[in-house]
């Protein structure tokens, strides 16, 4: 992968779909804080980055840009410092275009600058979204993005420090001709990209929130092919912790990321997590399969409109199996060994990671689903 970076998928927190544009230095590292003490930190959740609006809505009179003044008051490298104190990675957002999504100032035209810049802030990891940027006459818009993004990560890897490169250009040709076209160079620049709409905000509805996620699970399962170490597939934000999902959907969105080896980035209020949220997201066993070292994003051995199977190879020889129950009534669900990938065998053993309960099994595994749940299996041949 790009600069031997995200062997595995990254993991970490983002502001943006609890807090939007109501963010501060303050708020920054109390999550900070909260991620280390909550232990989530040291199960690998590292990074912690800051999205959109932390920037002035110009550069400064040397053309550098500049934090805004009443949100970070300190700058943000220092930001930086006390996350690299916490031992967390310091994450930054930027866009592509002439302005960020939120109207403040864009990279645009600076990429090398804004490199050298975020290196010397200690940056550790940059989101690029693709708002606004402009169309070149003579060149088409995936053209211009591809310039872009092959601009910055240039520009990243000459800025001499280790950065993670996230990239939005995916989501900016959804539903386009070009999109196959933008999938086949993200990898080529960056360490993971974002696919699928934008997860629901933290003030939305419950019912928006599932809606949401499962569409983006839908939109990110069939791309597998793309996904592997050092460049992954971002279906966006774990929402776990939210007010609105019921436990079963928290659960069913953390499976789902997992099998799908997704990036594991919170965005949600730390500092008030429930104890079921954070042992959902703490959860080691469904960390380890997220985090497996063969990359493999899981396919889907069965789709239909009430359930999915989803099964994916794990680096030891075992298969992390997921069931979902999409549906609002309880259901049956029966995948055989072959199905799941591991046939020809008639018997085998598993976990369940979630109930932590182990089981053996004839040729076939058949489990109850609640409504909205998932059941997550760790299976081999016995
Ligand atoms: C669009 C992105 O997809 C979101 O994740 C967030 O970064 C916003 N832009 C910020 O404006």
């Amino acid at each position: 992968g790009y600069q031997g970076l995200a062997a595995t998928p990254p993991m970490g927190w983002n502001d943006w779909s609890y807090y939007q544009c109501n963010i501060d230095e303050k708020l920054i590292l109390d999550q900070g804080r909260a991620l280390v003490r909550s232990g989530l930190a040291a199960k690998g959740y590292n990074t912690v980055t800051t999205d959109d609006c932390w920037m002035g809505k110009s550069r400064d009179a040397s053309g550098n840009l500049v934090s805004d003044p009443q949100k970070f008051p300190h700058g943000m490298a220092y930001v930086g410092r006390q996350l690299h104190r916490m031992g967390l990675k310091f994450g930054i957002y930027e866009d592509a275009g002439t302005q960020t999504c939120g109207g403040y100032a864009g990279s645009w035209q600076h990429y090398d600058a804004d490199a050298r810049l975020f290196a010397k802030w200690g940056v550790d990891y940059l989101k690029l979204d693709g708002c606004n940027v402009p169309s070149v006459p003579g060149q088409s818009a995936e053209q211009t993005y591809r310039q872009a993004y092959a601009g910055m990560s240039r520009a990243l890897r000459d800025s001499g420090r280790k950065i993670v490169f996230s990239e939005s250009a995916p989501a900016y040709f959804q539903g386009t001709a070009d999109w196959y076209t933008v999938l086949g160079w993200v990898a080529k620049y960056g360490n993971l990209w974002r696919e699928g709409y934008d997860i629901a905000l933290g003030q939305q509805s419950g019912a928006a929130k599932w809606k949401s996620l499962l569409g983006n699970y839908d939109y990110n399962v069939p791309l597998g092919r793309y996904a592997g170490p050092g460049h992954w597939n971002d279906p966006d934000f774990l929402l776990v912790g939210d007010r609105g999902l019921t436990a079963d959907e928290a659960q069913t969105q953390m499976a789902l990321w997992a099998e799908m080896a997704a990036p594991l980035i919170s965005s949600t209020d730390l500092t008030t997590l429930s104890p079921q949220a954070l042992a959902i997201l703490g959860n080691r066993d469904v960390i380890a399969v997220d985090q497996d070292r063969l990359g493999v994003q899981a396919t889907r051995a069965a789709h239909t409109d009430t359930h999915d199977v989803l099964t994916r190879p794990l680096a030891n020889g075992d298969r992390a199996v997921v069931f979902l129950n999409r549906g609002d009534s309880p259901l049956t669900i029966t995948a055989s060994a072959s199905t799941l990938g591991l046939g020809p065998a008639q018997h085998l053993s598993g976990k369940d990671l979630v109930t932590r309960r182990t089981s053996r099994y004839g040729g076939s595994v058949t489990v109850r689903v609640r409504p909205h749940a998932t059941v997550m299996l760790r299976l081999r041949a016995a």
